[in-house]
């Protein structure tokens, strides 16, 4: 995000002419509040709900008789800067009185939850990632921006772009995986594609880099919970992406709810101001996570609202997410002098950039004809990235016996209720999606002209039917099963102590193994399972995910082998969640884990991972050969030779690694560094080459400081962070 000088100029005479009120009122975001028909706080009332005092039904007739209160005085006092809307003729409405019935006229900034696709849903994050592919990451994030302008959203939250390492946490749905590498290029590709096409006024939004930061390494993988670690794992780990979204001009980023090493990130001004906004340089501004100033008085680093407010305000926090603390107290506080009006300043001319860089002030609407066409059907092109999306992030995991792909003219027996409930195909954080747009497995079979018969039996909730399971096995040829989890057992406030297929799957799995057919596993989850069972006894299993309106399709073409899948994973599967957190990028540890037992190792399970990072199988198989490594002025030129030895086209996910083999600190046994992805016809070998920065080799330190030290290197280059071809270098810097 860059300003011109003229936008510059703008800004700071609109600055000059605000009151102190109008000031504070561009740093206070406001959602739609729902009010009337109940006597309790809203917030009461969803805590009836959630803990049994009130009905689901009651609490649903509660809200059919309730109103929303969007706040138009505020808006038309000057006091609110930013709404959280998701409907294009309210959005409209609300912008028109901000711009023509505010003294200033100064237009809100609307922002919603797109963090994988608007109305057009593609694959959720961890998926999407899984392609290894950085055009269609960008592609798939213009596309929400364009649809999120024409419903009057002109910020989207997002990208998530939190590493995760523990698969308990819910919300490893909702990012690029494990590694930081994947992370930050995942990040750029994003920010390009929600940012950078100015080719009209409503192509672009503003992205909101969240959450701000080590969310992902919360305790125990329990959401929101505390977050302690050190400042080279800080700035190797978790930072990277942040610095990547930075240097792609990332418009805004959201603060996380967590604590950071005892001090909450909503209030963390070495963060904040040292990290985010002087080192990497952010020029648009920061806004909190929903009500994480006001949870400053829980996590004890403030004695009340006000506290709270003073600290995120003196911390570098310029938009507070839906509390009013700013609204209720900082005048005050101006006017003590506990925050001077410098900070106040500071914080309304980023929000305000932000709006210039945007364009708000000369196309604050949504044009009615972009409204209507939205209204019909879904533009043709976005559903086909859709399903080439859904397409690209399925990962092969087991293939035994090459059950995988079916033949044409098989009887396939379809068994599990995810199987055909396209409900469930888009998974968490998606907030717009329209029924009719979505095709369940069943639906992509049947369209696909597979001859088909589906039986429930089942699924993550309630009861396996195993009599019917029965039937099942009798009726096909071959039986696939679809099983994992629903939307809502990922995403945020979605923590689980326990990853393995939840409910009865594993025993309907069983039974259908007992048929003695044979049985292909369809995983639709939100998070890396713990597998063990499953990849010991189940011949072909074939990682779904959530894939966005078009996983029916998608699954479909990959079963019956008119798409060969070619996803590798973004982050590592347990054998069992009493593994967790595992992750491929660790150090080496001065026993690493081993068959001998003074090893670090468990009795009770395997101490690596069950799927590794960048794993992934095809319907074809290449071989590597002939790995070289060689220096050349501040580069390293590193080649291989890849051939497609099977009968059919494949496209492989190549992948470059190393290793800082002795170092000042200990490093991980491997880094992802850099990968490719290349198409081969059956019999075809090309030479793949990767250029490898020297500068790109180093690390922080535990000062933050960035070092680059001599020594040996070991440079893998493969198809897995496990099965690669390995060469040493030494090298000076
Ligand atoms: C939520 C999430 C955040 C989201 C925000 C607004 O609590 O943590 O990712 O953008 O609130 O919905």
């Amino acid at each position: 995000m860059k300003l011109t000088q003229e936008q510059k100029s703008f800004v700071e005479d609109l600055l000059s002419r605000m009151t102190l009120d109008e000031k504070i009122g561009q740093m206070n975001q406001e959602s739609p509040s729902i009010v009337g028909g109940f006597d309790v706080p809203f917030s009461e009332l969803i805590e009836m709900m959630t803990d049994g005092r009130i009905s689901q039904e009651e609490f649903g007739r509660i809200m059919a008789n309730a109103t929303q209160d969007f706040h138009e005085d505020e808006i038309r006092a000057g006091l609110v800067g930013s709404m959280m809307v998701n409907d294009p003729r309210k959005n409209n409405e609300l912008q028109k009185i901000a711009v023509e019935e505010s003294r200033l006229g100064i237009p809100l900034i609307i922002g919603f939850d797109v963090i994988h696709g608007f109305r057009s849903v593609f694959p959720i994050a961890i998926a999407e990632a899984c392609s290894f592919d950085d055009a269609l990451f960008e592609e798939t994030a213009r596309m929400a921006a364009a649809e999120s302008r024409a419903h009057g959203i002109n910020w989207n939250f997002a990208p998530m772009i939190d590493a995760a390492r523990d698969s308990r946490w819910g919300r490893v749905s909702e990012g690029p995986g494990e590694d930081p590498f994947l992370g930050s290029r995942f990040a750029r590709a994003k920010i390009r594609g929600l940012q950078n096409d100015r080719s009209s006024p409503l192509n672009y939004v503003a992205a909101c880099t969240k959450h701000y930061v080590a969310y992902g390494a919360c305790e125990s993988g329990r959401d929101y919970n505390t977050v302690s670690m050190s400042v080279s794992n800080l700035y190797n780990v978790y930072l990277p992406a942040f610095r990547a979204a930075m240097d792609e001009g990332a418009a805004t980023v959201m603060a996380a709810f967590n604590d950071l090493n005892g001090v909450p990130c909503t209030v963390n001004r070495w963060l904040l101001r040292e990290v985010l906004k002087k080192d990497f340089g952010l020029e648009g501004f920061v806004v909190s996570d929903a009500n994480a100033i006001r949870e400053c008085v829980t996590h004890g680093i403030a004695a009340d609202d006000r506290d709270a407010g003073v600290q995120a305000a003196l911390a570098g926090m310029d938009m507070d997410m839906g509390t009013h603390i700013y609204k209720d107290f900082l005048k005050a506080e101006v006017e003590k002098g506990t925050v001077p009006m410098t900070v106040i300043d500071e914080a309304v001319r980023r929000i305000l950039s932000v709006k210039v860089w945007l364009g708000l002030f000369e196309n604050p609407y949504v044009p009615e004809a972009l409204i209507e066409a939205y209204e019909k059907s879904l533009p043709e092109k976005h559903v086909a990235l859709c399903r080439r999306a859904a397409e690209e992030s399925m990962v092969l995991l087991k293939n035994e016996g090459g059950i995988l792909p079916l033949r044409r003219g098989q009887k396939i027996s379809l068994v599990g209720r995810l199987a055909d409930d396209a409900n469930e195909v888009c998974g968490a954080w998606a907030m717009a999606w329209k029924p009719e747009d979505c095709v369940s497995i069943l639906t992509g079979l049947k369209e696909a002209g597979a001859d088909v018969c589906y039986y429930p039996c089942g699924g993550p909730e309630g009861d396996i039917n195993l009599e019917e399971a029965d039937r099942a096995c009798l009726e096909g040829d071959v039986i696939v099963a679809v099983v994992g989890e629903t939307d809502a057992m990922s995403g945020e406030a979605s923590s689980k102590a326990e990853i393995s297929l939840p409910g009865g799957q594993r025993a309907l799995l069983e039974r259908l193994l007992q048929s003695g057919k044979p049985v292909v596993t369809v995983l639709m989850n939100g998070r890396p399972l713990a597998l063990g069972w499953e990849a010991e006894h189940m011949p072909a299993i074939l990682e779904a995910w959530h894939l966005g309106i078009r996983m029916g399709d998608a699954v479909a073409a990959a079963l019956l082998g008119d798409v060969n899948p070619a996803g590798k994973l973004s982050s590592s599967f347990p054998s069992v969640t009493g593994q967790c957190p595992v992750y491929y990028n660790h150090p080496s540890t001065g026993r690493p884990g081993s068959k001998s037992k003074f090893t670090s190792r468990y009795l009770d399970a395997p101490w690596d991972s069950l799927f590794p990072f960048g794993h992934g199988l095809s319907y074809t198989s290449f071989t590597y050969e002939d790995l070289r490594v060689g220096e050349r002025g501040e580069e390293l030129e590193i080649a291989i030779r890849l051939k497609n030895t099977g009968e059919r086209e494949g496209t492989e996910i190549a992948q470059l690694y190393m290793q800082d083999v002795t170092a000042s600190l200990v490093r991980p046994v491997k880094e992802l560094k850099d990968y490719c992805r290349v198409t081969l016809s059956p019999g075809e070998e090309r030479e793949i080459r990767f250029t490898l920065k020297k500068k790109d080799m180093g690390f922080y330190d535990n000062a933050g400081r960035y070092l680059l030290e001599d020594g040996l290197f070991r440079l893998f280059v493969g198809t897995s962070s496990r099965d690669c071809l390995m060469q040493e270098i030494e090298l000076k810097f």
